[in-house]
């Protein structure tokens, strides 16, 4: 089954006919909520929100290993998680989607690994891809199905948080390859790589970076809620291209 993690600004599915709910307990602790169980188009699919239902879970405390876990536990095989990142490079303008092919981490102290050593042999995993090519390439075909542009790959640099960033941080993480910037992605897609998951994450430009275009004396906060929304009505329609094109 297809499972959806909604970051900033997707807390819930407008068109999920929703079945039920479903609390989880993991071995990790709780999940961000309960797992919502619905049909998005008579394709059934699971949804959680990462930041928790009413908002309130900030990036470095959302318990990714329970959310990972609970959907597996339920079902999951492949996960789409949608993200809000800032634009460094150019052509990443606010309202823009853009599905990211690479990953730097600069997150820390954070539950990152299922293989911590304590219940198995050190393991380690191959993280060249960090994204389901088969599940991005559905993605935009998707894009393309619902007539919604989507920027075919970036490099997403996942930062601590909560705080955004300095423009010299933004300098840097342009220096070391990064066009898009943003909280949630690791350690999420390294844990779905390690349960086997295939994963793709969309992401959707809500700001320019520190430093940068309008954000070049400071990023507006107030602005982002009023860029994201219209963006997250065009990722429901990608979403509903995505399970129409299952072949279940
Ligand atoms: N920086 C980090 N994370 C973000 C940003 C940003 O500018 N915008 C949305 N998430």
């Amino acid at each position: 089954m297809l499972a959806i993690i909604g970051g900033t600004g997707l807390t819930q599915l407008t068109n999920l006919e929703i079945s039920h709910r479903q609390v989880m307990r993991t071995p990790y602790g709780e999940p961000s909520g309960a797992i919502t169980f619905g049909r998005l188009r008579q394709h059934e699919v699971m949804f959680i929100a990462r930041h928790g239902y009413g908002h309130t879970i900030p990036p470095h405390e959302v318990n990714y290993r329970a959310n990972l876990w609970a959907l597996k536990e339920q079902g999951a095989q492949r996960i789409i998680s949608v993200a809000a990142v800032g634009g460094i490079r150019a052509d990443l303008l606010p309202g823009v989607i853009v599905l990211p092919d690479q990953i730097i981490d600069y997150t820390y102290g954070r539950e990152f690994t299922y293989f911590d050593g304590r219940d198995c042999s050190v393991t380690h995993i191959d993280f060249t891809q960090p994204y389901s090519q088969e599940l991005r390439q559905q993605i935009l075909d998707a894009g393309r199905c619902a007539d919604i542009p989507c920027l075919d790959g970036g490099v997403y640099a996942a930062t601590q948080g909560p705080r955004l960033d300095t423009a010299a941080e933004i300098n840097r993480l342009e220096r070391d390859g990064a066009d898009m910037v943003g909280m949630t992605g690791m350690p999420e897609a390294g844990l779905a790589k390690e349960l086997g998951l295939n994963y793709a994450a969309i992401a959707v430009v809500v700001n320019h970076a520190a430093g940068r275009g309008s954000s070049r004396n400071g990023v507006h906060l107030e602005t982002i809620s009023a860029v994201a929304q219209p963006a997250m009505a065009r990722v429901r329609s990608i979403l509903e291209c995505v399970v129409d094109s299952d072949v279940d």
